[in-house]
């Protein structure tokens, strides 16, 4: 043993690579086609890479060869567009290492002495194979951000990110682009050098410098110089009793440990690789059984990272993280020159999210409740403005914008008193894309599940002790939350009669062209649902079926019999029924159902191609199937609701079961953030890129909930 590491050493030493037994190097290949994806960690980085290989299946024009990195660190990375040198398609794929057989290495080069930016650089590298003569005609270098804006906002570049890219010779044969962040101090690089005979990069200049490649096969290096954050390895993110799904579901754990780090969980790569506080709390809900615990743990990665970005002012929690060189891209457009990391606080559905995952921690498990003193004393580094500011302040001033904007329908249930999205904002929770909410304003699920559900965990909260100023909360808290619970549902509800849902799905099965069944056998009776929101001149509820109805049965526990039941039997005939009648079919449920809305245009905006339209989001299904799961549950405990001893449990049982067996058939697509479809002799899983510019992210946090969510035997 002694003498192969030595051996080891020897030829490691030789070859530049540094010896890290304690932390070995975890891979990932996930492949989408067009898209190839690999991922690879170790102490010293993480990187996503991927590769896009367009061929005569594509049927997108807007897919274009592409190499692309994504690090987590800054939320940055490096894209590179190619074409063909001539008429044709270019294929282009990673090929093994010669050396050690791998797709991916780390490189890892100390900044030179004396230089002003002292962090390493380091990065990935790979061989990257052209089959046809090859121009790389657009490098995008520095935010994941720039890159998003390019390939999903209708091709803008920004002239100050695009201008700054210098194009230089590498080496004796090979070509680099290189640009330096709007900190004047860390540089993004990528260069390629031929192997194995192929032909030198050659610069063509001109008014945008391209590099030219023969076929054959090159070396890149995507390397950065950026202060790197502490991964979590997958023993890290979960718990004790858990760490048997290291090696049960090697791919979702190493996904999840790509996601985690020791201040923060960052929602999907390639396209958001940073924080969102919804993303990071739903899936810290949905997996609390499963992630560590304690000082240093996933739980209070989560928790910290959302206090340490609430907008100290009014208690509004983060949606989105602005940071790295996409930061100082946002403060020079106000005129500023600063990198210092900021917020977007436009979302309304957050701020409830975070009592409910404080209480669950801190209240409802016993090292949280060991932890509350200590965590909750801890002061905000993260942005400057919340600089020595208690964590136990912060947490209290969302509690206390909670309480002041939910007060005035506690007392009088009046549309006028929902919670709205904010003046000026068309998007406000997860349905974030401008026409997910068909117009809408006042949203569903932050009205009758978010906000009481916030309400009753502040209760709760405030009963431990956790918020001190506030005593009163106790009770008050609980007594907004019932009347939030009891008087919110029916602003949203819509019922169609038998014969108008008949007519309606017709219209809808003829307006799209609808190529599977109309289904409307199914329909034997009223049919029920609740919209997506509230919108138009008088506030009618936007007629779109959906999946929403996961909140409430995953965040709360409500005790009006008859409208529980009620509740219940809408969302398991939605389950049962077929789309458009329902939203079951074959790839999943659809998180948007427009056939009742008797409304073309409205109809529209909810295709197959729009991202929060007749698709299927990985975590709606988990959420429902958790929540459903819980409701059955109650029937096993103490005040057992009405629903349990009718004909109406073994209905909901039936939901389940079905939902269950469209989940175990979908496995191949649910660690994805979203899926299309196709219809062909029944809906086949398509990606969403097949159909918009929009790609689906490979891996998403919120994805990964089925590592914790089962089917129970309920
Ligand atoms: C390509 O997609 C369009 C819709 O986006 C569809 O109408 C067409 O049939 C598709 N073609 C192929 C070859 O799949
Ligand atoms: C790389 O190696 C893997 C096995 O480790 C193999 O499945 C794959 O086909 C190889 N890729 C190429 C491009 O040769
Ligand atoms: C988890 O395991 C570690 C190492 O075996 C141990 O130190 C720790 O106390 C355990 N934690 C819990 C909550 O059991
Ligand atoms: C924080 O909230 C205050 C009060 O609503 C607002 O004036 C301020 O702009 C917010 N800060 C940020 C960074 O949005
Ligand atoms: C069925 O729907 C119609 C039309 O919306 C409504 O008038 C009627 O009350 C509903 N019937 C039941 C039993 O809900
Ligand atoms: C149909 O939907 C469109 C788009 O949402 C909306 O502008 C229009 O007012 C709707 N028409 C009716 C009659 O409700
Ligand atoms: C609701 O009841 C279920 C089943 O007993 C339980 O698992 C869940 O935690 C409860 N939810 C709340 C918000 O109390």
């Amino acid at each position: 043993m002694a003498t192969f590491l030595v051996l080891w050493w020897i030829l490691a030493s030789s070859v530049g690579f540094t010896f890290a037994a304690d932390c070995p190097a975890s891979r990932l290949h996930l492949s989408e086609a067009p898209y190839e994806n690999y991922f690879l960690s170790d102490c010293i980085t993480s990187s996503h890479v991927i590769v896009t290989s367009p061929d005569a299946n594509t049927n997108n024009s807007n897919v274009k060869p592409r190499l692309l990195v994504a690090w987590p660190a800054g939320n940055s990375g490096a894209a590179a567009y190619f074409e063909a040198e001539n008429d044709g398609m270019l294929g282009l794929h990673l090929e093994n290492s010669t050396a050690d057989g791998e797709v991916l290495g780390t490189v890892n080069e100390p900044a030179a002495d004396g230089a002003k930016n002292e962090n390493p650089r380091v990065g990935v590298k790979g061989l990257i194979h052209f089959d046809a003569p090859a121009l790389l005609t657009l490098p995008i270098l520095g935010s994941v951000r720039s890159i998003r804006d390019y390939s999903e906002g209708g091709g803008v570049l920004s002239p100050d990110v695009q201008n700054a890219v210098v194009t230089e010779k590498f080496g004796s044969d090979g070509g680099q682009f290189s640009r330096t962040w709007f900190d004047g101090v860390t540089t993004t690089w990528i260069d390629f050098t031929p192997t194995s005979g192929a032909e030198a990069v050659r610069i063509i200049t001109g008014g945008k410098s391209k590099l030219r490649f023969g076929a054959g096969t090159y070396e890149f290096r995507a390397t950065f110089n950026y202060p790197q954050l502490d991964q979590l390895s997958p023993s890290e993110v979960l718990n004790n009793a858990s760490q048997g799904l290291i090696k049960e579901s090697a791919d979702l754990t190493t996904s999840l440990s790509f996601l985690s780090y020791s201040n923060k969980l960052l929602a999907g790569s390639w396209r958001f690789l940073t924080y969102f506080g919804r993303d990071s709390m739903l899936s810290a809900l949905l997996m609390q059984d499963i992630l560590s615990q304690g000082e240093g743990g996933a739980l209070e990665a989560v928790i910290g990272a959302v206090i340490e970005r609430i907008n100290k002012t009014d208690g509004t929690v983060c949606h989105e993280e602005n940071l790295g060189d996409y930061a100082s891209f946002l403060a020079r457009l106000k005129g500023i020159d600063s990198s210092a990391p900021s917020c977007d606080y436009k979302m309304v559905d957050t701020d409830f999210l975070l009592p409910i995952l404080m209480r669950d921690y801190f209240v409802n498990t016993d090292i949280g409740r060991s932890r509350a003193t200590p965590f909750l004393t801890l002061k905000a580094t993260f942005l400057e403005e919340n600089a020595e500011v208690a964590y136990r302040e912060l947490a209290q001033r969302t509690a206390e914008k909670i309480m002041s904007i939910t007060a005035p329908f506690a007392s009088s249930q009046v549309v006028s008193n929902l919670i709205h999205l904010k003046d000026g904002e068309s998007v406000g929770e997860w349905r974030d894309s401008n026409s997910g909410l068909g117009g809408g304003r006042i949203p569903y699920d932050v009205n009758t599940a978010l906000v009481p559900a916030g309400l009753r965990a502040i209760a709760t909260l405030s009963q431990a002790g956790i918020f001190p100023d506030h005593p009163e909360w106790a009770d008050t808290a609980g007594k907004y939350a019932q009347v939030w619970e009891d008087e919110t549902l029916q602003f949203f509800e819509v019922s169609v009669s038998r014969s108008e849902a008949q007519q309606l799905i017709e219209q809808y099965a003829s307006d799209t062209a609808l190529a599977g069944p109309s289904n409307t056998d199914q329909i034997t009776g009223n049919v029920t649902f609740y919209g997506l929101a509230l919108g138009g001149a008088n506030n009618k509820p936007v007629r779109v079926m959906n999946t929403d109805d996961c909140f409430r049965h995953f965040l709360l526990n409500t005790t009006n019999q008859d409208q529980l039941s009620a509740f219940l039997e809408q969302t398991a005939d939605h389950i049962l029924q077929n789309f458009p009648v329902g939203l079951s079919t074959d790839v999943g449920l659809f998180v948007a159902n427009p056939a009742y809305a008797g409304n073309k245009s409205l109809s529209g905006q909810f295709k197959n191609s729009d991202y929060h339209g007749t698709v299927v989001w990985s975590w709606q299904l988990a959420m429902m199937a958790a929540g459903l799961g819980r409701q059955l549950a109650r029937c096993d405990g103490p005040d057992a609701p009405e629903f349990c001893n009718q004909g109406l449990r073994s209905k909901v049982r039936d939901a389940y079961k079905a939902l269950w067996d469209t989940i175990n058939k979908n496995r191949a697509q649910l660690s994805g953030e979203v899926w299309s479809w196709e219809y062909n002799n029944g809906y086949k899983p398509v990606p969403l890129s097949a159909f918009s510019t929009t790609e689906s992210d490979i891996i998403q946090l919120w994805s990964l909930t089925f590592l914790a969510v089962h089917q129970e035997d309920v």
